[in-house]
């Protein structure tokens, strides 16, 4: 590892973005975590991190904290801020960092994700297009997808949602930013499209019939309508092209299983880890 091996984690309070921290500490890198000014979540990175205040939507606001960084663990919150402040924002990584981990999805993987819809895919072009060693961790669905099911299963026993038979390789979010680190801490990962993935196929169904086996629970998937769906999905605040993709993605994987690798295990030396053990890490969610 480089002497000056300072690495900033940005939407670090995430649901991935402690478990960057607790990664790259743990490979001895000094570890910067770039926090809205009040963000109540600032708790959840563990200790040994330096807090810098800044917001994506604002590039100016990341110098204090880009300064003599050499690698960037870069997500992008999607959900809550457009893509319009990205070129600038790597405009100033690409002046001060070497090495970008960026956290995209299995769908620019399998070519359902267009360049020109300001997500992941279009992130992944900026950064081609920067002389910058860029790894892409392409994931998967995160095991934290199923708090989805949280609030039906403390209500009761049946999950309703449309595509039970939907079959996904869902990947630890400990996992992915494993592999994060690892690109980020030593050489070789320049330049490469991993496909992130869990160890295992499971369709949704199946996911919930693992809560139940953990929480000691009888649970049992119930299929609802698309349009039903659709509908609470775009009234709770979902864009609602962002549904459509989703669902449609859904749709097919109910056909056919999701994509899936060993990258995981083949990058940091560990077995991918269970849906199973997510479950009992997080089992009081779901009671
Ligand atoms: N979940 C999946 O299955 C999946 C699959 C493929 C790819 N991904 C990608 O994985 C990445 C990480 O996901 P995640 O769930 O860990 O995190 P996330 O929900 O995408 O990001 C949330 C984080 O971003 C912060 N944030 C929000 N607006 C910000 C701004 N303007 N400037 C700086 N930070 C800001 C939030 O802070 P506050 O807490 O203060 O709001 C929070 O720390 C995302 O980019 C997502 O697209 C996820």
């Amino acid at each position: 590892m480089p002497e000056r091996n300072i690495v900033l984690i940005t939407a670090a309070t995430g649901n991935a973005g402690p478990h960057a921290a607790a990664h790259l500490l743990e490979a001895g890198a000094r570890v910067r975590a770039l926090v809205l000014p009040d963000d109540p979540n600032a708790g959840r990175l563990p200790e040994g991190v330096e807090i810098h205040h800044g917001d994506l939507g604002d590039p100016d606001s990341l110098d204090a904290a880009l300064e003599g960084v050499d690698g960037v663990f870069l997500m992008w919150p999607f959900f809550s801020l457009p893509v319009d402040t990205a070129p600038a924002v790597l405009k100033k990584i690409e002046a001060t960092a070497r090495r970008v981990a960026f956290v995209s999805s299995v769908g620019v993987h399998i070519g359902l994700e267009p360049v020109d819809n300001n997500c992941h895919a279009y992130i992944e072009h900026l950064l081609e297009r920067t002389s910058l060693e860029w790894t892409f961790l392409r994931m998967t669905g995160f095991h934290c997808n199923a708090m989805a099911f949280a609030e039906q299963i403390r209500n009761g026993d049946v999950v309703r949602y449309p595509y039970g038979a939907a079959t996904r390789t869902p990947v630890h979010e400990s996992d992915l930013a494993a592999v994060g680190a690892e690109a980020l801490t030593s050489d070789g990962h320049g330049r490469k499209k991993y496909l992130v993935s869990g160890p295992e196929e499971l369709s949704q169904a199946a996911q919930v019939r693992i809560i139940g086996e953990v929480t000691g629970r009888d649970l049992r998937w119930q299929d609802i309508p698309r349009d039903a769906a659709r509908q609470a999905m775009v009234d709770s605040g979902w864009p609602a092209a962002y549904v459509d993709g989703s669902l449609d993605y859904f749709e097919a994987l109910s056909k056919e299983p999701e994509a899936s690798s060993n990258v995981v295990e083949e990058v940091t030396g560990r077995p991918a880890r269970t849906f199973r053990s997510w479950v009992v890490e997080h089992v009081d969610a779901f009671r």
